[in-house]
């Protein structure tokens, strides 16, 4: 058996394209376009990949989309100051500071800055107002990631309300709101964590496993039940040979990638997983466009409650 693919890109375009006659309608009403204010401090090679394609999916659907940067050196209150400027700017919805913060700005840094956006500007939905409505089930924005991975699962027809979910990584961006997505949607969810004993034999336990612990090809055919479906959340840069050799099959996409670039990225889940998995998402190509298309929808969101 071979895993059915869960194609996160195509989903992402169909909701890209039901945003657009809502953004027009919204510039059309409001004389503006809805307006996402993008923060970038220092030089993180992934975290400018990710900021490149934001800022190209806002400008495709239609949104207003301006970036500020400061070098990594920068102290914390010059970042707290554009915060606070897009705060009070009428020209934007959403407010979204990159993560991770340089390690320079301290090790408090993010809480403090996540902490000041506005909560009706908080489209990544970090804010401690809209994780306390998530809780309550009565959530407005919903971090990108955790939405996404719920808009995959239903517009697949994949069956949540009954499942049993195994979630593998408590961060804050994506375990927790994740798992409490799915609660609310009548999953029975178990929470998995580097202290948790027996993982395997968990995880495979479950209906839906879905994986977000930043290690490269760690879930393998024995953390999963037949038939699961699994999704990967993980984006893993692999730039060593050995590495690449021992995880992709030769004359695979990744191989070959790998051979032209010097580099590859792989998820979290080992690709022998497609042998068991009923569904899997692909890395890359899986939840990370829906990141990004709930984003525009947060931000849609957010000009819309804005506007009244
Ligand atoms: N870094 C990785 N994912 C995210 C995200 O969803 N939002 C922000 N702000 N930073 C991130």
């Amino acid at each position: 058996m071979s895993a059915r693919i869960l194609d996160g890109a195509a989903v992402a375009r169909q909701i890209r394209a039901e945003l657009g006659p809502a953004v027009a309608a919204f510039a059309a009403r409001a004389g503006r376009p809805p307006g996402l204010g993008i923060v970038l401090v220092g030089d993180n090679p992934a975290s400018e990949i990710y900021v490149r394609n934001k800022l190209k999916a806002a400008g495709e659907a239609g949104l207003r989309a301006d970036l500020s940067r400061l070098p990594a050196t920068a102290p914390v209150a010059d970042l707290l100051e554009i915060v606070e400027r897009l705060n009070r700017s009428e020209a934007h919805d959403g407010i979204l500071v990159q993560s991770p913060l340089p390690q320079a700005m301290g090790s408090d840094a993010e809480r403090r800055v996540f902490d000041l956006i506005r909560p009706d500007k908080d489209v990544d939905g970090f804010h401690p107002v809209n994780v306390g409505r998530l809780v309550q089930n009565r959530a407005t924005l919903v971090a990108g990631t955790p939405s996404g991975i719920i808009e995959l699962l239903e517009r697949s027809n994949i069956t949540i309300a009954g499942a049993r979910v195994v979630i593998i990584g408590r961060s804050d961006i994506v375990g927790k709101p994740t798992a409490l997505l799915l609660l609310h949607r009548h999953a029975t969810v178990t929470m998995c964590h580097s202290r948790t004993k027996n993982l395997p034999r968990v995880a495979a336990e479950a209906d839906i496993l879905v994986v977000a612990m930043g290690r490269p090809a760690f879930v393998t055919k024995a953390f999963v039940k037949p038939g699961a479906t699994v999704i990967d959340v993980g984006v893993n840069r692999l730039t060593d040979r050995a590495d690449v050799e021992r995880i992709l099959a030769a004359g695979s996409k990744g191989r070959q990638d790998f051979e032209e670039r010097g580099s590859v990225l792989v998820g979290d889940v080992h690709p022998e997983v497609a042998e068991v998995a009923g569904a899997l998402t692909p890395v890359p190509g899986g939840v990370g466009p829906l990141t990004i298309a709930m984003l525009l929808k947060n931000t849609l969101r957010a000009a819309q409650e804005r506007a009244g």
